[in-house]
């Protein structure tokens, strides 16, 4: 079988998940590692027995066919402008970048170079988010017509190292957590047209609850508690928020409302799960599913999806596209939330293709 080969830039935290979910899918190898701290780099390349390069040698490397940005959100677009301009594709940790005026330069360069760029979120395409989207193509709970979202956590601090980033321009809960259940929604409802946001942050620093720095407190800078209404194309109309200032709460992280029933959906942060639905005010009842992928951490899907696109000619569907729609979301819903006024979106998206329940994503595992 071809193999498509893959280099890693950015050997942090959420490394470890790729190079282990990469033996889920034969069609892709990693072969190589590299970040700007090249000692973590070299420790990890020694544990999964890949090799460390710096990171100009890695891009030079005529071997690697795709550049793996896991990078943090402040370098995912710089990073990607130099894997494009070394003749690599690139597919990036969410969120596509931390600004849609930066973000947009990787349409361009994408388009000269005449390569892919992907972006996670790929838990959408796990089997339980793709039951949940043929249940809704097949009219489970009718049209919808609202839905809503929740994700607040008291804040990464508590168990990430070096957890900075999240306070700073470029983090805070809607970019780093709202990937997911936007990419999510777009993918159960389609493109969204126009949004209403509110923020405010509750503390104005956070104290490092592991690691080496442990006690240490970090500033926040950016809003912490952010919600937002989206107005889809389709006519739904779906609330969210997302925090890192709630301790505990008790709502489900994605509930959509339909005109013949209602339907509760997994954590769009996880590939497993379950989806229910219930027929107007009657029980809930759980959706079988079909779909392959539905138990265990995926998280490389989406880019091995990408590897077979390319091989087949054919769109790839964690795509620039999704994700720059994604990000535009996420964007005006801050804009919103400093304005007071509602933001029409210009970057819309096609609404990605449906995974058949055996599909391969091009590499039969
Ligand atoms: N940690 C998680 O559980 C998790 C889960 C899902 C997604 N993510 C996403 O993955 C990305 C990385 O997160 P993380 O937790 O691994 O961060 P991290 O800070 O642990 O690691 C990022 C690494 O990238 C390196 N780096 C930064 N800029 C670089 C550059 N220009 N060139 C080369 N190396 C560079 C850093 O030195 C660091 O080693 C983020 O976008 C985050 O949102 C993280």
């Amino acid at each position: 079988m071809q193999q498509t080969t893959i280099g890693i830039i950015g050997t942090g935290n959420i490394c470890d998940a790729y190079l282990k979910g990469a033996a889920t899918f034969p069609g892709i190898r990693i072969i190589a590692c590299s970040d700007v701290n090249m000692e973590v780099a070299r420790a990890k390349a020694e544990t999964w027995g890949i090799e460390a390069l710096e990171v100009g040698a890695l891009l030079a490397d005529p071997r690697i066919d795709i550049v793996l940005n896991l990078t943090t959100p402040q370098h995912h677009v710089a990073v990607g402008l130099q894997a494009l301009a070394a003749g690599k594709h690139v597919y990036s940790e969410k969120p596509l970048g931390i600004s849609l005026a930066e973000a947009t330069k990787l349409v361009a360069a994408a388009k000269a170079a005449g390569r892919r760029v992907g972006s996670a979120p790929d838990t959408f395409l796990g089997g339980v988010h793709q039951t949940a989207r043929a249940a809704v193509d097949a009219g489970a709970i009718g049209e919808v017509v609202a839905g809503a979202c929740y994700m607040m956590v008291p804040g990464h601090e508590l168990w990430h190292p070096n957890p900075d980033f999240y306070y700073q321009p470029g983090g805070g809960p809607m970019l780093d957590m709202g990937p997911y259940y936007l990419t999510c929604l777009v993918n159960l409802l389609g493109p969204v047209k126009s949004v209403i946001g509110s923020s405010k942050a509750a503390y104005d620093s956070r104290t490092i609850g592991s690691g080496p720095r442990q006690g240490e407190t970090v500033p926040v800078t950016v809003p912490t508690h952010i919600s937002g209404i989206l107005a889809f194309e389709n006519g739904a109309s779906v609330t969210i928020t997302t925090s890192f200032d709630i301790w505990k709460h008790g709502h489900n992280h994605i509930e959509l409302y339909g005109r013949t029933g209602s339907m509760i959906v997994a954590d769009p942060n996880q590939f497993q799960g379950e989806i229910k639905v219930s027929e107007k005010k009657g029980d809930w009842s759980v959706v079988p599913q079909a779909h392959r992928y539905g138990d265990g951490n995926y998280r490389i899907l989406g880019l091995a999806e990408m590897a077979g696109a390319i091989a087949e000619g054919r769109p790839h569907r964690a795509s620039l596209e999704l994700a720059l729609h994604v990000l535009e979301i996420m964007e005006a819903i801050g804009v919103s939330a400093e304005t007071g006024r509602r933001v029409d979106l210009v970057h819309g998206c096609a609404r990605p293709a449906a995974l058949a329940a055996e599909a391969g994503y091009g590499f039969p595992g």
